[in-house]
């Protein structure tokens, strides 16, 4: 099918649009057990980055499944195509010059590895979320851990469905122990490192979060 496309160079390419916002683009992977709070750091981690002044995107598991991935379920086919297509979406974000955080369980090692590699070197950030399974059931937000154990839920992630530890994560972020504002500032002091963030930056503080 793709044999008569080629690809078209346009003038205004990803280092272009990254310099009008003053920025390095990147895609910021969080990626753990439901429950190990991927989209609330990814969430704290967007709304300090803002207010900073930088221009993100935030893609969002559930949200994601209502619409570009309504139609997968939690096959592992079904997982795989679910990170592909995130990864194309954030590859086109990043492109676009944004700072992306995705979070999603990506379960798979390939498959996170495979959106590594669809990316710029340097750009892929993989946040792994270090969260026990007790933790993850004991807060249960959705009450999905408690129907998956029922058999009400099949294949769920960490009861009848795997998940592959990240080996050598950029991030690992202690997700029993750490606030959010202290899960924030770790990330925050690795991106200005890594010079994805250019400018100064303050830590975050109990209360600076919505
Ligand atoms: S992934 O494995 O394909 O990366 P994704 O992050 O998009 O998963 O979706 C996970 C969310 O879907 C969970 O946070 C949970 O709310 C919901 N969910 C529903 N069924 C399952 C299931 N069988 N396994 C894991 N999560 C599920």
């Amino acid at each position: 099918m793709k044999n008569n496309l080629i690809w078209h160079h346009h003038p205004v390419d990803q280092s272009v649009r990254a310099e009008q916002k003053n920025q390095h683009p990147a895609v910021i992977w969080f990626t753990g057990l439901s429950a190990s709070g991927k989209s609330t750091l990814a969430g704290a981690l967007e709304e300090i980055l803002t207010a900073q002044g930088y221009h993100t995107y935030l893609l969002d598991g559930d949200n994601v499944r209502h619409g570009l991935c309504g139609d997968l379920g939690f096959s592992d086919a079904d997982r795989t195509e679910n990170i592909r297509r995130i990864g194309e979406v954030a590859k086109l974000m990043a492109d676009a010059g944004l700072i992306v955080m995705t979070a999603f369980i990506s379960p798979f090692r390939a498959d996170r590895r495979s959106v590594r590699e669809m990316l710029p070197d340097g750009q892929f950030v993989e946040v792994f979320m270090d969260a026990s399974l007790e933790v993850c059931k004991a807060r249960d937000p959705k009450g999905l851990y408690i129907k998956a154990e029922r058999g009400e839920i099949k294949e769920f992630t960490g009861i009848d469905s795997p998940y592959e530890v990240p080996p050598e994560p950029e991030v690992r972020i202690d997700a029993d122990r750490l606030s959010v504002p202290e899960g924030v500032n770790l990330l925050l002091d690795y991106l200005h490192r890594r010079k994805i963030l250019r400018r100064e930056y303050q830590r975050v503080e109990e209360g600076d979060l919505a």
